[in-house]
């Protein structure tokens, strides 16, 4: 607004000059007092006067815009993480890893706890944070063992999944790696330890090698292509023009779902963490390269601490243990063969979600969650 009423107001003054000096000059040179070559000499020299102080006008409006946008960046820059490492944070013990959750309540963060004020104007807030929706939550995975979690959706699967990480901190009761809390732990040695691959794993716009050489910076040539390989993403890749060199696009829109997961898949194998998290890790694949894929992962999960949600039958029956999650609460744990004879939730679940296909096309089971 106040470039408009400046501007207008700049264009109105060097008109009124302009006609003035043309009224005024013309005048005399009508009466023979002016030389018509002055008046428009000076008429000229109006117009080139005013390109300059049209020009200064807008630099002071560039620089009001640039303050606004760096109040802006400081806004994020001063924003204070939820998640802070402490002091004298020590990193994850070395050897095998046990993961246990401990009476764990939580809520996520309401909007406005983490989002902007001056987005708020703007944008419209997600309202659902606030409420509880983990309760009273406990079990213990030993080093090396698999442990299943089924529920329906919304049960709180995924935000349990979230919790080892520490990609939130719990409201009540602990999340502990080697018997040590995560609060107390270095974020580094966490990322190190714990590998996430969620439904829509990310991929950053960067190349093919960039997104997987993130899980492992020293990685060779030879380990990228077995990961590749492994995650039935080789020949894909090869027959790409550019190969490992592609550009995967600002998350990864230049990829298919299923070629998506099987890269951050690929970036697992590469990572090979010593605890496993998979969120519904093989669910875009069609039934071919999930059991191709779900090979590769049983391999990656051969003898290391893994939590699993929402799989086919046979990853289930291969857990060591099975929680039924159901808002937000383990209401049933188990093996399949003890929870299917008890009758309860998990055979319920079992019975609508499996009814129709036997263990032997256990590759076109329809996974526990749609
Ligand atoms: N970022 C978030 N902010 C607020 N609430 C959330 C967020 N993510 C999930 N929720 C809520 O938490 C509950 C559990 O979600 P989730 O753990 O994703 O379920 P599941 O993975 O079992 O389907 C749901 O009620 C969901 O609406
Ligand atoms: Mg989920």
């Amino acid at each position: 607004m106040l470039q408009t009423v400046f501007v207008t107001a700049l264009t109105l003054v060097s008109a009124l000059a302009l006609a003035l000096v043309y009224g005024l000059g013309g005048f005399y040179a009508l009466r023979g007092q002016l030389d018509p070559g002055s008046v428009v000499a000076m008429a000229m020299l109006l117009t080139r006067l005013y390109a300059p102080l049209t020009a200064l006008a807008s630099a002071r409006m560039d620089v009001m815009s640039a303050l606004v946008s760096f109040e802006r960046v400081f806004e994020i820059l001063d924003l204070t993480p939820l998640i802070r490492e402490i002091p004298d944070a020590k990193p994850v013990p070395d050897g095998p890893v046990a993961v246990e959750v401990r009476d764990v309540g939580f809520a996520y963060p309401s909007a406005d706890k983490v989002s902007l004020a001056s987005l708020e104007e703007v944008a419209v807030l997600d309202s659902r944070g606030g409420e509880t929706v983990l309760h009273d939550v406990s079990f213990r995975v030993e080093p090396g063992e698999m442990v299943a979690l089924v529920g329906s959706s919304g049960a709180g699967k995924s935000t349990i999944a979230q919790l080892i990480p520490r990609l939130y901190d719990v409201d009540t009761g602990t999340v502990l790696l080697s018997d040590t809390d995560v609060r107390t732990l270095t974020a580094d040695s966490i990322r190190a330890t714990v590998g996430l691959v969620t439904q829509d794993g990310h991929l950053f716009h960067d190349t093919v090698r960039g997104n997987l050489l993130l899980a492992r910076p020293e990685a060779t040539e030879e380990q990228v292509w077995d990961a590749l390989r492994r995650a039935r993403l080789d020949e894909l890749i090869r027959s790409l023009p550019t190969g490992l060199d592609t550009v995967v696009g600002e998350r990864g829109y230049r990829l298919s779902g299923g070629e998506r997961q099987r890269l951050t898949i690929a970036r697992l194998l590469l990572a090979q963490p010593r605890v496993v998290i998979l969120d519904e890790a093989t669910a875009h694949l069609d039934s071919t390269s999930e059991a191709a894929v779900q090979e590769a992962l049983t391999e990656a999960l051969a003898a290391r601490t893994s939590i699993v949600i929402a799989h086919r039958l046979s990853t289930i029956r291969a857990a060591d243990q099975i929680l039924v999650v159901e808002a937000g609460r383990i209401v049933e744990r188990g093996g399949h063969q003890e929870l299917l004879a008890a009758g309860g939730r998990y055979a319920e679940l079992y019975r609508t979600q499996f009814a129709d296909s036997g263990p032997k096309s256990s590759a076109n089971m329809p996974i526990l969650q749609p």
